[in-house]
């Protein structure tokens, strides 16, 4: 379907939409070789420049695998920087992305961050059980039979419904593995809470069947591959 100017500016990431208005009228903006001063122009695969410069349309969708470091917000509120998005290759920027099930601040590792809705929707939704494995250092001693609860299902405060089957492995004295097939709001340090402990270190290092790949760095993001999208559903 044609785009207007003005919405296909925009989305190319070239400003908010009164933004380009103004380039627009400023004779800043071609199509198809001449100004084009009318914002509400439909394109049909015209060359368009802005200053001079082709303006290249980008991709309609991508997926990126994250390694989230600490520090970061899950969020798009510019209060509550430095944000994850902050991450998001440059020319991506005019894509809705948003994470599959978000991590805090104070976690760091693997994220899935998506322009497809239903991607997210596959991967957060409890009904689909992918798994998400967590790392935890914490302190305090454990009430007994953490493990057991954890597998019968935890009441957290303010809550009514248990939290689902979760995996508890104990290992060396302050650290554990915890698995999850659902994202309840700081739900890894409401658990630990909940069995007498704190949760001190925080990080995701598999989602589904996907491990976080040694190569990618803290802080690194790029496109994931579609084997990497179905290793996610292999578990
Ligand atoms: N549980 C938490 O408490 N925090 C996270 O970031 C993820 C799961």
């Amino acid at each position: 379907m044609p785009e207007r100017l003005d919405a296909f500016l925009a989305h190319q990431g070239l400003g908010t939409r009164s933004e380009v208005r103004n380039l627009i009228r400023s004779g800043l903006v071609t199509v198809g070789g001449a100004v084009c001063r009318n914002q509400a122009a439909h394109l049909r695969n015209e060359a368009v420049t802005v200053r001079g410069r082709p303006v290249v349309a980008g991709p309609d969708s991508a997926t990126l695998l994250v390694h989230k470091p600490l520090g970061l917000a899950c969020s798009h509120d510019p209060r509550e920087a430095p944000l994850l998005e902050s991450l998001y290759p440059a020319p991506l920027l005019h894509l809705p992305i948003e994470p599959a099930g978000r991590l805090d601040r104070d976690t760091s590792g693997i994220l899935i961050c998506t322009s497809d809705g239903q991607l997210i929707h596959r991967l957060t939704n409890p009904k689909q059980a992918v798994w998400k494995r967590y790392r935890i250092g914490y302190a305090g001693k454990l009430s007994a039979h953490a493990v057991e609860r954890c597998t019968a299902g935890l009441i957290l405060p303010d809550e009514e419904r248990p939290t689902l089957p979760a995996r508890l492995e104990l290992h060396a004295e302050g650290e554990a593995t915890l698995h999850l097939c659902e994202g309840r709001y700081h739900q890894v340090r409401r658990m630990f809470a909940a069995l007498g402990g704190e949760v001190l270190r925080l990080h995701r290092d598999r989602i589904g069947g996907l491990e976080l790949p040694e190569a990618l760095k803290t802080g690194e993001c790029r496109e994931m591959t579609e084997a990497e999208i179905a290793a996610l559903f292999n578990q």
